[in-house]
């Protein structure tokens, strides 16, 4: 039996470096870690929701409503959808709560597993990850800076380098509906490749993300959508932009970057490893402000992005950049017989009382095989317990990578062993 198409273990130690657990928590405790710099908050949200949600919220002419979602009626015949994103999540969840009533701002953050029914390949998972944050109640461009700069601050802290930002604006609805007038009447429908023929009633902007050549050739000498922005949607993004080269952060517009989710206005960017916007971008986000009012809730504005923790890993590998397994664990015990492995089975409890790692291997194997053992775990001293120790009250201490060895008290064990510790 395997994993499902698309899904993968994650192990304290894989085949498939990126699938190694000690890299996730890596990533995970950078990100909290930038998080209290930043005063992000977290926000966990179920794995499933009401379908509905995801119709109205991310739209039912995105690849992701129409294609990718993972549906099923519960025994109840109420749709379900596994979460193919979280921003819509995080708008009912701000909704149920009122938190509108509790803080005129929100920055949150999240991390977990997402789920979309993809053609799998290399970087695109069925199940994957995304940490992403949103930050609700202000239209103020600041925060689209401050947003962008937070992840900019988790890949500085994981030592990635070599990322290109591009940004774009789509404006407001009525900048929308001109643009997709103009590029409706500009493009000619019959040369279109089968999805962007369906997209051209349905979704027309996203005809510009059409990997397709055909397509690409026509949209050669297309109107663009920077001559539709409103004069309020053009000084937005050009704060935006200055703002982010105040911080060190360089920003291309790219005229064609419309993202793929329904629920943008102005700002939106993505961040890629390669010179261009590239299919794996590794961060992809931006503004939402009516998204909160659709779902029903107050028209707040809010901003936000996420990035793929899979792509992300996957880079610092790339760059060699990912750290080494460091193990955390400090004692391991030998037990050399079974009146001292009765003791050492005690003095286990009394050191993880005392918060001191250790482990013990229970099975009896001789000293050799379970130094071996203590060296594999990449622990940093072996105790080691005989007949004779017992007798004595004194084990032997073993520092495995210097193989140097003192005799210490195995009474009072814990505070002993924190002043050789210290
Ligand atoms: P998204 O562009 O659909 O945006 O996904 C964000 C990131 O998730 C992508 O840039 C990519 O790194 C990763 N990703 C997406 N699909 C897959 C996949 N099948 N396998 C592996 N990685 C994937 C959103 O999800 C929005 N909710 C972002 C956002 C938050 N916008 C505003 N707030």
């Amino acid at each position: 039996m395997t994993s499902p198409k698309g899904t993968f273990d994650i192990l304290p130690s894989s085949d498939e470096p990126w699938q190694q657990s000690h890299l996730w928590r890596f990533f995970e405790e950078k990100v909290y870690s930038a998080a209290d710099l930043y005063g992000f908050e977290e926000i966990r949200t179920p794995l499933f929701e009401r379908t509905e949600l995801f119709t109205r919220g991310v739209g039912d002419s995105s690849d992701i409503v129409s294609k990718e979602m993972y549906t099923f009626d519960d025994k109840g015949g109420r749709s379900m959808t596994l979460r193919p994103e979280m921003t819509a999540s995080v708008m009912r969840a701000f909704i149920e709560h009122r938190l509108d009533q509790k803080a005129s701002l929100h920055r949150l953050f999240y991390m977990g597993p997402m789920f979309r029914y993809d053609r799998p390949q290399a970087g695109r998972y069925r199940q994957f990850h995304q940490l992403g944050v949103e930050i609700i109640g202000s239209k103020n461009p600041l925060y689209d800076v401050e947003m962008i700069d937070f992840a900019f601050s988790i890949y500085e802290k994981l030592g990635l380098s070599h990322l290109h930002l591009f940004i774009n604006s789509v404006g407001d609805p009525a900048a929308r509906k001109a643009f997709s007038a103009a590029l409706k009447e500009y493009l000619p429908e019959e040369r279109l490749s089968e999805d962007s023929k369906k997209r051209y009633h349905t979704n027309t902007l996203r005809i510009l993300d059409s990997k397709d050549p055909q397509d690409q050739a026509l949209l050669e000498g297309a109107p663009t959508l920077a001559d539709f922005l409103s004069s309020a949607s053009q000084d937005h993004l050009q704060t935006v932009i200055a703002h982010l080269k105040e911080l060190g952060h360089t920003a291309t517009i790219h005229p064609r970057l419309v993202r793929g989710l329904d629920y943008y206005n102005e700002t939106v960017f993505e961040i890629t490893g390669g010179g261009e916007q590239a299919q794996n971008a590794i961060c992809g986000g931006g503004r939402y402000d009516g998204l909160l009012k659709t779902l029903g809730g107050p028209d707040l504005p809010g901003v936000g992005f996420a990035t793929g923790i899979e792509r992300v890993l996957q880079m610092l590998l790339a760059q060699n950049k990912a750290p080494l397994k460091k193990t955390l664990m400090t004692v391991f015990l030998i037990a050399l017989g079974d009146s001292s492995k009765e003791l050492c089975f005690k003095l286990l409890k009394e050191l993880h009382s005392h918060d001191i790692a250790a482990t013990m291997d229970y099975s009896g194997k001789k000293i050799k095989d379970q130094l071996k053992i203590a060296s594999d775990r990449g622990c940093r001293y072996a105790l080691i317990i005989g007949d004779e120790e017992l007798a004595s009250g004194l084990a032997e201490l073993k520092e495995l990578a210097t193989r140097e060895s003192q005799k210490i008290s195995w009474k009072n064990l814990a505070a002993v062993l924190k002043g050789v510790l210290s």
